[in-house]
């Protein structure tokens, strides 16, 4: 009998040598004469360990990594397909203490089983949230998600359940249900990763959606950059069609989107479907009254639908026994920047940015000491150490300051400008601004030029009043959150992070 070895086939595991990994496996298995069996899956997330190897035993799946091609013999000479020791070696998978204190709710599957195996989707619990939300009724689908508090994963954190409830009111001859994948969020990777690992979770919370609001076709747009992921959901739709899980009667298709981060707005997505330029559309209407080609649209976060096939599964209380406070459930969080051991941890909201740093993350890469942490994407706050016990959950990243965004958490150790860091947000705004109203198309150019003037030490007083009055319009006078948000990196910056905003002539005159 053949033993079985898992490698993700996830793009993150393939830009450090999956794919020459897996060749040399099957390679010197062929050589030796061993038969086994190559399972590609997702990845586990412990991106730190990829290339992971994984090995089906008696006692469970054994994991070796990071594993290069040089290694391979090695592996072999060990035994490592009995599970035996080697220097790789890091025991069962479901032991890794940070595997084991997962709630791995939406990433289940996830780097478990072969994304393109429908059968492996069914053995593994696969559509029983659609056949359970099908028996239940629309009303009940709804009320079922209302008991599971989700909230959208794409930023705002908008219950998901009032969004339903409003397109399922409106009365039309088409609705649509649009994936959000444009994951345009710095240092976030959740939404690639589900495509990629476990597609058909996403074509049935699509389907639990369209069935509670009465929908006829779905939407996925994904952006360019994630060939992969396009790739794969291709494939699980032709196959869900061929399963009969998707007909004439609901459909879904693929948009690839051409590359903009305004395209994530969720206007802007549904200006770029309907082939115009990506532009943010003024609300209301709201696009669950009027989105899509002027009809009722659903547009969530990858994440927000994929939670939904368990939530319907296992109950909506279950879902909601994790979390805290208004923030139910788990959160798929994206450790990246200067870190050690960089990945995705899907974890009940609450968990404090030092845990997720230090106790997860083993803090930089670089050795050096952690100075500043990101929190939720390029519009997101920078975090000084003195706050690093802030709980990740909406309320609380709030009430300090920030947002928790799509989840993604950037790590910068004492080397970092803070005022090269407010700079830039400012002209990435500049960059991926629309440019439908003033405070954003102009506000962020001028954002830049006054930087530039503050840390040259010119009029420096004067400039940084200047600036603090530019955020408040922007804050308030934006009509998207691009401008309306990109404040909040520089804000925060100029007010944890003062001492980097010195101008370069007194900085220099002090030292
Ligand atoms: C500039 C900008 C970019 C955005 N990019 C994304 C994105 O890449 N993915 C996403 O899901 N939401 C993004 N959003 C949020 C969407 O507008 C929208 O709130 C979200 O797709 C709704 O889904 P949810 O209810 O599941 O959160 C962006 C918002 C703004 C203002
Ligand atoms: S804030 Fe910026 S991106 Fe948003 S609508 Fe205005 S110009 Fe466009």
């Amino acid at each position: 009998m053949s033993v079985r070895v898992f490698m993700s086939a996830d793009a993150a595991a393939a830009s450090v040598g999956a794919d020459a990994v897996a060749r040399a496996v099957s390679n010197e298995a062929a050589r030796r004469g061993v038969a086994i069996d190559i399972v590609r899956t997702g990845s586990r997330g412990l991106l730190w360990l990829e290339p992971l190897v994984e090995v089906e035993t008696a006692q469970g799946r054994v994991a070796y990594g990071p594993v290069r091609p040089g290694d391979v013999a090695s592996l072999f000479d060990a035994g490592f397909l009995n599970g035996a020791p080697h220097a790789l070696a890091h025991g069962r998978v479901d032991d890794l203490p940070l595997f084991a204190r997962q709630r791995r709710l939406t990433f289940a599957r996830v780097g478990v089983c072969d994304p393109l195996s429908f059968n492996d989707y069914l053995e593994t619990g696969g559509l029983r949230g659609l056949d359970r939300a099908r028996a239940m009724g629309a009303d009940a689908v709804i009320e079922e998600i209302s008991a599971s508090g989700l909230r959208g994963r794409g930023g705002a954190g908008f219950p998901a359940a009032i969004k339903w409830r409003t397109a399922r009111d409106a009365q039309a001859s088409r609705k649509y249900v649009v994936l959000n994948a444009d994951e345009g969020d710095s240092g976030t990777f959740a939404d690639r990763m589900v495509m990629e690992g476990d597609p058909f979770l996403i074509i049935e919370g699509i389907a639990i959606c369209a069935f509670a609001i009465g929908a006829d076709r779905g939407v996925i747009y994904i952006r360019s950059e994630y060939p992969r992921a396009i790739g794969v959901m291709n494939e699980a739709l032709r196959i869900a069609r061929r399963e009969k899980l998707l007909s004439a009667a609901f459909d879904i298709e693929v948009r690839v989107g051409a590359g903009a981060y305004v395209c994530g707005e969720e206007t802007a997505l549904l200006e770029s479907i309907e082939g115009k330029r990506g532009q943010v559309r003024a609300k209301p209407p709201l696009p669950a009254v009027q989105g899509l080609f002027g009809k009722p649209t659903i547009i969530h976060n990858v994440l927000t639908i994929a939670a939904a096939p368990t939530i319907l599964r296992d109950g909506g209380a279950a879902y909601a026994s994790h979390g805290m406070g208004r923030s139910r459930g788990s959160m798929p969080f994206q450790l990246a920047g200067n870190v050690k051991r960089g990945g995705l941890y899907e974890l009940p909201f609450g968990v404090t940015i030092r845990e997720l740093v230090f106790d997860i993350g083993g803090g930089t890469a670089s050795g050096r000491p952690v100075r500043a942490v990101q929190v939720g994407g390029p519009l997101g706050a920078y975090f000084p150490e003195s706050l690093f016990d802030t709980p990740l959950d909406y309320e609380s990243m709030a009430q300090a300051g920030g947002l928790l965004g799509h989840g993604g958490v950037v790590v910068f150790d004492d080397t970092v400008d803070m005022a090269a860091q407010a700079r830039f947000a400012f002209e990435f705004c500049a960059v991926e601004s629309c440019g439908k109203c003033t405070p954003c198309r102009i506000g962020s150019t001028r954002g830049v030029e006054l930087i530039d003037k503050i840390t040259a030490g010119v009029e420096r007083e004067k400039n940084l009043a200047l600036a603090d009055d530019l955020l408040t319009l922007m804050t308030d006078a934006s009509l998207c959150a691009l401008g309306g948000l990109t404040p909040m990196p520089v804000g925060s910056a100029l007010k944890h992070f003062p001492e980097d905003f010195t101008g370069r002539a007194m900085r220099s005159a002090a030292e």
